[in-house]
């Protein structure tokens, strides 16, 4: 079954064309870093509207890698939320027309079980039951899948997601955006334990994060250090506060793992991409016995080979979703 997926959520145009739910014949992806980097974050509508320019070229480009005419589709997948909407729109608006005019099987697809299907799209599909961890530039969330397509919130964060804390204090010291990859750029030459920033929530006996603290207290310590005429080490900075945000991640996400009794834990979203996650997440992984999952780092970012894998697992099953769905910009997994 040969599946388009389409992907505009946010700042990414994508599209993607995947066989069976696991061969990519082709994943395109347009950002909009460029455009949105003088504003020091994604605005909303200039993301529409550099959607609708970008998403019919796209859709062209894709279907020529991956060889395929529009006839030799047998499903369309598409970013139903959470999102910003009128950047979903235009996605959902394109996937539609297409279904529409070809007579398609159409399915909406929730964006963060997108992010756990690069999983699948790459390793197979895991032994349930599984906790996964979705770590976001608009989520942190804990969640245990106990079968395929079931997911129960364990714990989420109350305050600011953790790719939004990694992009307010990289552009807080003046880099570009987005600023995880930056910062992850940076800690790699800095020492983590150079500044003792706060680990909230840490030993709490739930699996909630928060994180508007840690980027408080990034703050007052560099106007400190400015005040007090010293020069600010910022690959020590970037180093510390990634450990405290991947100190409480860990603790919680191998907590959570341990309380379901679960022996395979998952990573999904575009922090993951975050290398001393991935480095102290296998670590912990593998001191408590665990299995562990994670995509490729370009898969870990939004694309839409992840939504075509996704949706084909649900359109396999039988399910459809009606031309009708519109786009639900706060839609939950749990
Ligand atoms: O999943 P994603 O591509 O979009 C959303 O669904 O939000 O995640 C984007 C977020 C951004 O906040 C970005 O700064 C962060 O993921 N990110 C990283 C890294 N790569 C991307 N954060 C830390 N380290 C990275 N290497
Ligand atoms: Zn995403």
């Amino acid at each position: 079954m040969r599946v388009l997926g389409i992907e505009t959520s946010c700042d990414e145009t994508a599209v993607a064309v995947v066989d069976d739910g696991e061969k990519v014949l082709a994943s395109l992806i347009a950002g909009q870093a460029a455009l949105h980097g003088r504003f020091g974050g994604v605005v909303p509508e200039l993301a529409s509207r550099a959607h609708l320019e970008t998403i019919n070229p796209l859709l062209d480009a894709a279907l020529a890698e991956a060889q395929t005419d529009l006839h030799e589709l047998d499903g369309v997948a598409v970013t139903v939320g959470p999102g910003l909407v009128g950047a979903l729109l235009v996605g959902m608006a394109t996937a539609k027309a297409v279904a529409l005019a070809l007579d398609l099987p159409f399915i909406g697809v929730n964006h963060l079980e997108g992010h756990i299907y690069a999983n699948v799209l790459e390793h197979g599909h895991p032994d349930h039951p599984y906790v996964a961890f979705i770590v976001s530039g608009g989520h942190t969330m804990l969640v245990h899948v106990p079968e395929e397509h079931r997911y129960e919130l364990l714990g989420q964060t109350l305050d600011d997601a953790a790719g939004e804390a990694f992009d307010k204090v990289a552009r807080f010291v003046g880099l570009p955006f987005p600023g995880g990859p930056e910062i992850d750029r940076l800690a790699q030459r800095g020492n983590p334990a150079a500044i003792a920033f706060p680990r909230a929530l840490a030993g709490s006996g739930d699996f909630d994060f928060s994180l508007s603290g840690l980027k408080t207290a990034v703050v007052r310590h560099v106007r400190a250090e400015r005040d007090a005429g010293r020069e600010v080490d910022l690959a020590d900075l970037a180093a510390s506060f990634q450990e405290a945000v991947v100190d409480v991640q860990v603790d919680k996400t191998m907590g959570a793992a341990e309380e379901r009794k679960v022996s395979t834990v998952l990573l999904a979203g575009g922090v993951v991409a975050n290398t001393r996650l991935r480095e102290r997440m296998a670590e912990a992984a593998e001191a408590n016995g665990l299995a562990l999952r994670y995509p490729s780092p370009e898969l870990c970012t939004d694309n839409a080979a992840m939504i075509a894998c996704a949706g084909f697992f649900r359109l396999a099953k039988g399910e459809r979703t009606s031309l009708e769905v519109g786009a639900d910009a706060g839609l939950p997994l749990a």
